[in-house]
């Protein structure tokens, strides 16, 4: 009896010690920051106090684990042996990308950058140079094009690399009522955060099972764990990037290949503009993380092997509540902060 309440007493202790150490993996340094932007008013944004590392050892401890079932094909890593493992950002000319692609520059990794304007990826890529020992290419390309996966192998190739690790960060999102949108808005937002995330995956999936090493990255939404009201096309495309996420995280494990899907809150980047969201209640009433932390999150906890991040802590308090409370109390909550403030005017005066 005395030995089964040490069992149970250790047992407990050992519960304790992991749920400690989930704890503090989990936990970012934090600083907020009032900072004042035109047109927009006071914005607390909130970055990085603190450089997230891990200990080489840990890394090469969470490789073997993620790789201890995987059955390497010999043909597929001799196909590639003379191309440099490329770790591939769609997206990665602005926001959340670009930063990522920093943090993967900073560990030394080849980074190729994917977006369609020249002078912006030109500028990314002038961003980089020097975040760290990995090298910096880029390439203009619309992913939503049917044969975007293609010519993305063959640029690579001419490049002397071969996709790694995807990071499907590219997104685009619409803002007010949703009869509002044209079908064309709508199509293309389908076609970016959904059509080309899913089929780079299934292109790149095959030989990374091969290979038993490489990874995805996708780039979701805590908007994705609930219904969006007045960015309602939006907040469902980022549910199946969730979902699709999740299910294929399940279908691999052991595998030696990495699937992780990041949810942030709101981030401190270009895209709310795009959408004309910038005067929305969100905007104003949330703090925004900063791109770098998110990045800084994303790529720690991807490395870690974690199948879903929530960078910030106020981000992971919201995903609880979400988790827990039920949608008729917090759909219309998002409802009141998602809702342009300028279409409510308009749809006053109508009535
Ligand atoms: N910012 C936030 O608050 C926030 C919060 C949660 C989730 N997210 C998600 O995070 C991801 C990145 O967002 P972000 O804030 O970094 O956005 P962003 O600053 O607007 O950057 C979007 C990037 O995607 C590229 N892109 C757009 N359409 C493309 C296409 N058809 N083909 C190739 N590249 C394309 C853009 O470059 P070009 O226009 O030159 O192609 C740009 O590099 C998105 O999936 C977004 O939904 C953002």
């Amino acid at each position: 009896m005395g030995g089964g309440a040490c069992g149970t007493s250790s047992r407990r202790g050992g519960v304790a010690l992991a749920r400690a150490l989930f704890f503090a993996l989990s936990l970012e340094g934090l600083r907020s920051k009032p900072v004042l932007r035109p047109g927009c008013g006071w914005r607390i944004t909130v970055s990085l106090a603190r450089e997230t590392t891990m200990p080489p050892a840990l890394l090469a401890l969470i490789d073997r684990w993620i790789k201890r079932a995987a059955l390497p094909d010999a043909g597929a890593i001799a196909a590639v042996a003379h191309l440099i493992p490329a770790v591939v950002v769609t997206g990665g000319s602005d926001g959340i990308g670009l930063e990522i692609a920093r943090e993967f520059a900073k560990l030394g990794r080849a980074v190729f950058l994917v977006a369609r304007d020249e002078a912006r990826l030109a500028a990314a890529q002038a961003y980089l140079d020097g975040a760290g020992s990995g090298v910096v290419s880029a390439v203009s390309l619309d992913i939503t094009s049917a044969d975007a996966p293609s010519l993305l192998d063959g640029k690579l190739a001419e490049h002397g690399y071969y996709l790694d690790v995807l990071v499907n960060s590219a997104g685009l999102g619409l803002s007010g009522p949703f009869d509002t949108h044209s079908e064309a808005e709508i199509a293309q937002l389908l076609a970016l955060n959904i059509g080309a995330l899913t089929r780079l995956t299934r292109h790149v999936l095959p030989g990374m099972r091969a290979r038993a090493r490489g990874g995805i990255l996708n780039i979701a939404s805590l908007g994705g764990t609930i219904p969006g009201p007045f960015q309602a096309a939006y907040y469902a495309s980022k549910a199946y990037v969730c979902s699709l996420t999740e299910a294929l995280a399940a279908e691999l494990p052991g595998s030696g290949v990495r699937i992780c899907v990041v949810a942030p809150g709101p981030v401190e980047t270009r895209f709310h503009a795009r959408m004309n969201a910038e005067d929305a209640l969100y905007r104003h009433l949330l703090p925004a993380l900063s791109p770098q932390r998110t990045a800084r999150a994303a790529v720690f906890h991807y490395l870690l092997g974690r199948r879903v991040v929530v960078p910030g802590l106020l981000p992971k308090a919201a995903a609880v509540c979400i988790a827990i409370l039920p949608h008729f109390i917090t759909v219309p909550v998002v409802a009141v902060l998602l809702r342009p403030r300028q279409s409510s005017k308009l749809s006053l005066h109508k009535n």
